[in-house]
This record gives structure tokens, sequence and C-alpha cells, in this order.
């Protein structure tokens, strides 16, 4: 067994942990929102308001911080006008991007307000700008944040308490269309800038203060930040209301959801670290032009993409979710704990039923997933204070085979090289009123690892926990047998000032330690 040596020190932080970086995403695609989150009052299976119950206590105990929300590709086909008012009279539309099904705006804008208060989470919504107006976009705002809504308020608040909220919504994070450079308009950095500017223009916080999230790049596309950046401050003058800029990064695939093999386990998962340099070098890129980072550098879409569940609507992207996700889902949010000075928030694909979800249904059956484990063993870091830490570890090296194997995407892409590599053991740390909180990724298949903590600066050691997610490197949950991966104790042997822990082969774990 090789044996991984920690370093930290509690006194030596990096920054607080927004706990925004566990968000989340649903979008009107496929089964996420109706049947994954909406059954309707009338439903046979347990709701409160239409939203299923069991989701709801999910997302709870997740401790999901906030969701965005209506898309993805969606939002920028999505008038929120037809979401609103009785809901037996609102227009039936067609969902252009995902399937060409009939959206029935049975969700709309009340409806998903009252689902995030329901889970304890902030609204974040993506307004159209691929095909509507600046306009649409300051009349939903005043819909949802205009306070008076009485006689002598205005007509859109008038309207929202006529819908139930004589209260203001109170929506503070608005982004500013979606993946415009593809599905969101096709635009240039430059049109969308254009874009930008002009919609934000008429963007008002009515009494609250907004968070205002630009449309960044695919994955660590560079020139589209640097692009971006360059027009926002050099056309005619610099405009100030932006406060976020957000890159999508999808890891992929290699194999299928619950089929691979060992090298494509390492190919997934190495794919997944890539999100380190993307955070990195496009916080760079964006600290060339807001070196003062009053702009915060936002990944409101990620996770993994495997072909989706056999037998299901290629256009609904349902997949599994293994011991595999979970180690990428771990692994990025220790990216993200590790880069608190940089990620002011991240949202995961998707909430249910989409993508890597952290919650998975079948009629009145539903599991949570692998992922939805690691977001309630990891929800301690939310708010906490990172701290660097300096990892020993074995780099595990694996040949990469240049042919297809079990799918489409395992064949090496143009420059990639030939050898893989990634550290065996990794993580992040974080503290919190005296409590130190660890959480720990085994990425080697098939060997456990002995791990040893040495605090520095005199910290003394109290009382230790741990929790661990394992399994063979297949390991999943399904509505039968939905509690194949879930978190077991892990033991924990303290001494002086240092901790002792084994890590399973394909491993999560937490540890919490009170100083
Ligand atoms: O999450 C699925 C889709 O992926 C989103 O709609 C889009 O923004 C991205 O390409």
């Amino acid at each position: 067994m090789t044996t991984t040596r920690i370093t930290l020190n509690p006194n030596d932080s990096i920054a607080t942990i927004n706990p925004n970086i566990y968000g989340h995403f649903a979008e009107h695609l496929g089964r996420c929102i109706y049947d994954g989150i909406w059954v309707g009052e009338d439903s046979p299976i347990p709701n409160i308001d239409g939203f299923r119950t069991d989701i709801i206590e999910a997302l709870r105990r997740m401790k999901a911080p906030i969701i965005r929300w209506p898309g993805g590709c969606f939002a920028d086909d999505y008038h929120w006008q037809d979401g609103i008012g009785p809901r037996s009279q609102r227009p039936r539309r067609i969902n252009i991007h995902w399937g060409e099904v009939v959206e029935s705006n049975h969700v709309g804008t009340q409806e998903f307000v009252r689902f995030c208060r329901l889970v304890g989470a902030e609204p974040y919504f993506c307004g159209n700008v691929g095909s509507g107006t600046p306009r649409e976009l300051r009349d939903w705002i005043e819909y949802c944040n205009f306070p008076d809504s009485g006689p002598n308020g205005s007509t859109w608040a008038q309207q929202r308490a006529a819908d139930g909220s004589p209260e203001p919504l109170n929506v503070r994070y608005w982004g500013v269309g979606n993946e415009n450079w593809g599905c969101g308009g096709n635009f240039s950095p430059e049109d969308y800038c254009t874009e930008f500017r002009r919609y934000a223009s008429f963007v008002r916080g009515f009494g609250m203060k907004l968070n205002v999230i630009a449309c960044g790049p695919a994955n660590n596309d560079i020139e589209w930040t640097d692009r971006f950046f360059r027009k926002l401050n050099k056309d005619y003058w610099p405009f100030n209301n932006i406060d976020g800029f957000a890159a999508h990064y999808y890891c992929g695939t290699a194999g299928t959801a619950t089929e691979y093999t060992e090298e494509e386990w390492y190919r997934l998962l190495e794919k997944a670290l890539r999100m380190e340099e993307l955070v990195v070098q496009q916080r760079a890129a964006m600290d060339a032009w807001d070196p003062q980072r009053r702009i915060g550098l936002v990944i409101d879409e990620w996770g993994t993409w495997h072909p989706v569940e056999k037998g299901t609507n290629p256009a609904f992207l349902y997949q599994q979710n293994t011991i595999r996700d979970a180690l990428v889902a771990a692994s990025t949010l220790d990216i993200f704990n590790r880069h608190a000075d940089k990620v002011v928030m991240a949202n995961i694909a998707q909430t249910v039923n989409v993508l890597q979800a952290v919650v998975l249904t079948e009629g009145e059956k539903m599991l949570v997933t692998p992922t939805g484990y690691v977001y309630e063993m990891y929800a301690r870091h939310q708010g906490a204070k990172s701290l660097r830490m300096r990892v020993d570890t074995p780099e595990i090296s694996f040949k990469k085979t240049n042919v297809l194997q079990s799918s489409w995407q395992s064949a090496l892409q143009p420059g990639e090289k030939m050898e893989g590599s990634l550290p065996t053991v990794a993580g992040s740390a974080s503290l919190k009123d005296d409590k130190l909180f660890l959480t720990l990724t085994n990425s080697h298949a098939s060997d456990a690892v002995e791990v040893a903590v040495d605090l520095l600066g005199g910290a003394k050691i109290g009382k230790a926990a741990g929790q661990v997610l394992s399994g063979e490197i297949h390991a999943h949950n399904t509505f039968d047998a939905p509690e194949q991966v879930i978190p077991q104790p892990l033991a924990v042997d303290c001494e002086d000032a240092q901790i002792h822990l084994t890590l399973p082969p394909a491993s999560v774990a937490a540890v919490e330690v009170q100083l």
C-alpha cells in the first residue's frame, strides 16, 4: 500500500469558500423539471405545491445554495411571460433545443421561486438574449423584484401579486444569455459583448443589488474571454454593470456511463482535472482586465456527459451515475475549494434526470446518485475558510489506446498524449468554528492508500469523524438497489498533530476534526 503525506496549517487560509460553488442547474430539458422536480398538486406522488417532496428533502440534505434556471439552451428561446398567470391558460410552446417536445409552461417564475424557497436555495435566472429583447429582461426583473404591488405600484408588480406574490420575489442573480457563442445566438465575443452591454444597460435592482452574469467561454477558450473583456473595456467607455463571467466545462465521457475499462476510468478522471487549468487560466485572463477581481469567475455548467441510457430519448440526456462520476464531482469541488479566491459560483449540470444528476427518478421511485452523496458529504465546506495544503502522493500513469473502445469519445483527441497521469490522492481542506474539514479522493482503481496528515502551527487535535464513499469502479445505485453506493463510516486515528486514515480504492472521503 502506498502512503500519501498531507501537510497543512489551519492558520494559512486562501479565501472563504463561497457557498454558491455548491450550486445546481435545472433546465427545461428531458425529465429534469417535469417528472423530476414537478409532478403537479394532483399527483399521487407526495409533493408540496406540486414539487416532489423527496427531491426537496434530498436537495435540503445537500444544502443546495443556488439553482440556475430555466436553461441552458432553453433560456435563449424562453419568453418568461409564457410562464405566469393561471396555469391552465399558459401557452404551450415547442422546446426546440430538446426533442421538440411540448412545453406546458406549468413551471414558470412563481413556481420555480417557490421550489427554491422549499429547498432553501437562491434562484439564479438566465435571461433570453438569443431570441429575446432587453425590454423582456428588464420587465422580468421588474415583475420579480419591484417592491410596490399595491394600487400605486407598477403593473408588473401588480401582476406578480395577482399571481400570488404581493411581496417581491427578490431574485438577485441574473444571467444575460447562455452559451451565446453557440445555441444562444452564435455570436462572436465582440458581438455578444455589444448585446451584453445593451441588455445590462436596462437591468435595474429596484432596491436590491443584483448580480449580473455575462456569458463566458466554452471550455478554457482564452480568446473568447480576452476579446469579450477587450471590447467591454476599450469600446467607447468601460461598462460596469457586470458582476460575473460564466464559463462552461463538460469533461465528457470515456466509455459509457456504466461500461468502461480501467483505462477509461483514468481517462475520464484525468479530463475532469483540466478544470483546474481552466480556473487558473481564465482567472488570469480576467485579471488582466479586472485586477481587483470585482467580476467573479462562475462555472455555471459543468459535469460528465455520457452517451444516453439505452432506450431513452436521445434529446433528454438521461444517464446513470457511478462511483466514477462521484470521483469527478469530488475532484472538481476540491479544485473549486482550493481556488476559493478565484471561483465565486459553480452549478453542476443538472439537478435531476439530466447529465450528471444528483438525483434520478422513475415514477414514484427516486435515488440519490453517488454524485448526490458527494454533495451531502462536502456541504460543510460551504462558507468555511479554504486552507492551503501540500499533498505528496504517487502519480498514477496509464497508457492510452488510440482506438475507439466502448464508445464514441474514447479515441485520442487531437494533440492528446499517449500517456496519461493523475495524482493518486487529491483533496481540499477548510476551517470553520475551530473545525477542520478535509475532503479527499483516491483515484486508484484497485489500490488502497494510507494517508498521514500533519497539522502545522501548533494545532491540537480533538475528536475526529470520517465518512467514505467507495465501491468497485462501476458501482452505482439503481431503483431496485438504491443503496449500493452510500457514505459509510471511515476510521480516523489522531495522535498529537497527526491524522491517519486509509482510503479504499476508488473512493471519496470527508473527515471532520475538532481543533
Ligand atoms: O446542460 C445541457 C446543455 O449543455 C445546456 O442547455 C447548454 O447550455 C449546454 O451546451
